[in-house]
């Protein structure tokens, strides 16, 4: 049995790589691809450095492009690659994580390869269909044997939209291992003195999602909205290459302390030691709620709802009035912490646990929902 790991983009890097320990760990076959979603040192080079994880065994150098483009691209190549490097009939799983184009492409090539499919991240629904990810994470799920999902509230929407009870493992937040397992090595990081920062006297601010960033009304609301919060505490703010281009596109200039997108272990320093996060991220609302930090989302809704529940999360949307009574609201009560169920370090064993305790089962496909 072999392994197809695959990896993609930024947020993918952190959650394949301890899976990819955790199945070698065991002595088990892994491949790792990466579809070149994410190309460039500081949206992908810097990942593999800090993490350790080693170099993909193929590169499928797709690049950026709409989204047809892309997900088109990585499943012609992941076809290819499957067709060229493994032979039909032998068992293998291939492994998705999160939900960017290419765990969409990759599970779908798995699936008419006929390959066991495995979803990381399985079951989180924000009911948002304007959101690229929302497609790409029902449509993974829809195809994938293996159903890990992170969180209950993941295994409660799978259930209702009528999957099998066997397919479905609630694992915890693979995220969350690679989180607990580089903690002490992030803290260690010289960037709060580089940016002559003092922990717990500033706020963290990240924004990506096309939803804030491509209309440009919206763009210069949020940015007003930081360089007022600004007035009362430092803001620092890696900018993303697609939220750098749209602030050009759209002539906004901005007081904010604009950075570089940073790697992963100043990522984790800077939001274990902020006052606050303020974020459009799926991965930051996960990461603050196991520092303990409290995160304000700047969406309408959230796919991950325990780190509400649970977390330190509030779902704040992008009304300048709305952000400012919650920053408010965090400096003069910050929210207790609380870490959900699972999300303990040990998500990775459970899924390489359950594959390979799944190895000899007869074949399961997904395609009788109950
Ligand atoms: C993608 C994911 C999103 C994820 C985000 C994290 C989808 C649909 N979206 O969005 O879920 O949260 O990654 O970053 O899969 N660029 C670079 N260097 C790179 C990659 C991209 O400069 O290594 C630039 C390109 O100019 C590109 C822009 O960033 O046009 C946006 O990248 P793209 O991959 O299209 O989508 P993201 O917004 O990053």
């Amino acid at each position: 049995m072999k392994f197809f790991c695959i990896a993609a983009a930024r947020p993918n890097f952190m959650k394949i790589a301890p899976i990819v320990a955790a199945l070698e760990g065991r002595g088990l076959e892994t491949t790792l691809v990466h579809t070149g979603q994410h190309y460039d040192e500081v949206m992908s080079g810097v990942f593999f450095e800090e993490l350790g994880l080693r170099q993909p065994d193929h590169h499928l150098e797709v690049g950026s492009g709409p989204h047809s483009y892309q997900t088109g691209r990585v499943m012609e190549a992941f076809e290819h690659l499957l067709a060229t490097n493994h032979r039909t009939g032998d068992p293998a799983v291939v492994i998705t994580v999160g939900d960017v184009n290419s765990t969409l492409a990759c599970s779908i090539v798995g699936a008419k390869s006929g390959l066991f499919v495995a979803h990381v991240e399985a079951g989180l629904r924000s009911r948002d269909w304007t959101m690229p990810e929302e497609v790409n994470r029902v449509v993974a799920d829809r195809v994938s044997d293996f159903l890990f999902a992170p969180s209950a509230d993941a295994v409660d929407n799978l259930r209702a939209e009528g999957y099998r009870t066997d397919q479905i493992h609630l694992v915890g937040n693979v995220m969350v291992d690679t989180l607990l397992a580089n903690r002490e090595r992030a803290m260690n990081r010289p960037i709060m003195d580089e940016l002559g920062l003092t922990v717990g006297g500033y706020a963290l601010v990240t924004l990506h999602r096309p939803s804030n960033v491509d209309h440009g009304p919206t763009l210069r609301s949020l940015i007003a909205s930081l360089e007022e919060l600004s007035e009362r505490i430092p803001v620092v703010f890696p900018v993303h290459p697609r939220t750098r281009q749209r602030l050009a596109d759209h002539g906004i200039e901005t007081t904010l302390r604009l950075l570089e997108p940073t790697g992963y272990l100043d990522s984790i320093c800077l939001q274990a030691n902020a006052t606050m996060a303020l974020t459009d991220s799926g991965g930051i609302q996960e990461e603050t709620t196991a520092l303990g930090v409290p995160c304000l989302t700047l969406r309408e809704n959230t796919e991950r709802p325990v780190t509400v529940t649970h977390g330190t999360n509030k779902v704040v949307g992008t009304e300048p009035a709305t952000i400012r009574r919650a920053w408010r609201e965090i400096l003069a009560h910050p929210p207790t912490a609380g870490r959900p169920e699972l999300w303990d370090g040990r998500a990775s064993e459970r899924i390489a646990d359950i594959l390979a305790g799944a190895l000899d089962i007869p074949r399961l496909r997904p395609t009788d929902l109950v």
